[in-house]
């Protein structure tokens, strides 16, 4: 059972739902995934713009079933959105990453967040945000887009797991202050709106240039491993090459040392250099 609670970051959903001009915020205090939450209110008829929070998750999830390690002081947001079309699934996530990056550089100074393909945010080469989108269809159409943004913003009380420890950002941290999660908010979810609460969201023209502004990996020397879901990606070593920018669709671009340009719709990219 997920427990509501009355107020997140010291807002009743009342409050929050006047802030951010919509309909529905749900508040949780300790969810497994505030994504499985989102999708079984879209189940229930819940409205565009649907906003679920969570203090801490339980089973935060991530891309190519990993976890997302989500301890109270961190942001859990999913929204729920209806577009009439979804031309590149692969896109959507490189969208919301380039809203919340934005946003973000507007509203914290010195911050300098990227965008690491396909769907993290970076900060000083470590990672600071990850965004999940979920789709479903029906009849060759939408019939809803989930995303998912987990945000370290507190350094938290209990040791990270492994896999998370010396890799990740903390805002707290970086802007040497503490920061309010309700502003983090205010900021994520105006960037991901910007760029996905659209009939069609595309990546294109105007986009797309300011995507290169943002674009972490664009000109590193990198090695592209096949997606951890292969089961392949702990043993091979990884092509070596540069990353030279996003297509339209979200493919990530990538020359290798031998052979021609590839566009990478699915795969992991570590960069060869201190700091990924
Ligand atoms: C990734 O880096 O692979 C994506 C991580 C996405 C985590 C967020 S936290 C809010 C939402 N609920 C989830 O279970 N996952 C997303």
């Amino acid at each position: 059972m997920s427990r509501t609670v009355k107020k997140w970051a010291g807002l009743t959903r009342e409050q929050l739902a006047s802030r951010w001009g919509r309909e529905s915020v749900h508040l949780y205090g300790a969810v497994d995934s505030t994504n499985d939450l989102a999708k079984e209110l879209v189940e229930e008829g819940a409205p565009e713009g649907t906003v679920v929070l969570a203090r801490e998750q339980r089973a935060g999830r991530g891309r190519s079933g990993r976890s997302w390690f989500s301890p109270e002081g961190g942001l859990y947001l999913s929204l729920v959105l209806y577009p009439e079309q979804i031309e590149s699934p692969g896109a959507l996530p490189v969208l919301a990453g380039l809203g919340v990056a934005e946003r973000l550089d507007r509203a914290f100074p010195g911050l300098s967040p990227a965008l690491k393909w396909p769907n993290d945010l970076y900060v000083e080469g470590r990672k600071l945000a990850g965004i999940l989108c979920e789709t479903s269809w029906a009849d060759e159409r939408p019939a809803y887009l989930v995303v998912g943004l987990g945000l370290n913003v507190r350094a938290p009380k209990k040791r990270p797991p492994a896999a998370v420890r010396g890799r990740a950002a903390f805002l707290d941290r970086v802007l040497e202050r503490e920061v309010p999660l309700l502003e983090v908010a205010d900021a994520a979810l105006a960037g991901l709106e910007e760029r996905l609460r659209l009939p069609c969201p595309v990546l294109e023209g105007a986009t797309l240039d300011r995507l290169d502004r943002y674009d972490w990996l664009k000109g590193r020397r990198a090695r592209l491993f096949p997606p951890a879901e292969s089961g392949k990606g702990e043993e091979s070593e990884g092509l070596p090459g540069v990353s030279v920018g996003i297509a339209p669709d979200g493919a990530l671009l990538f020359r290798p040392d031998r052979g021609a340009l590839r566009r990478v719709q699915s795969g992991e990219v570590r960069v060869e250099e201190p700091g990924e």
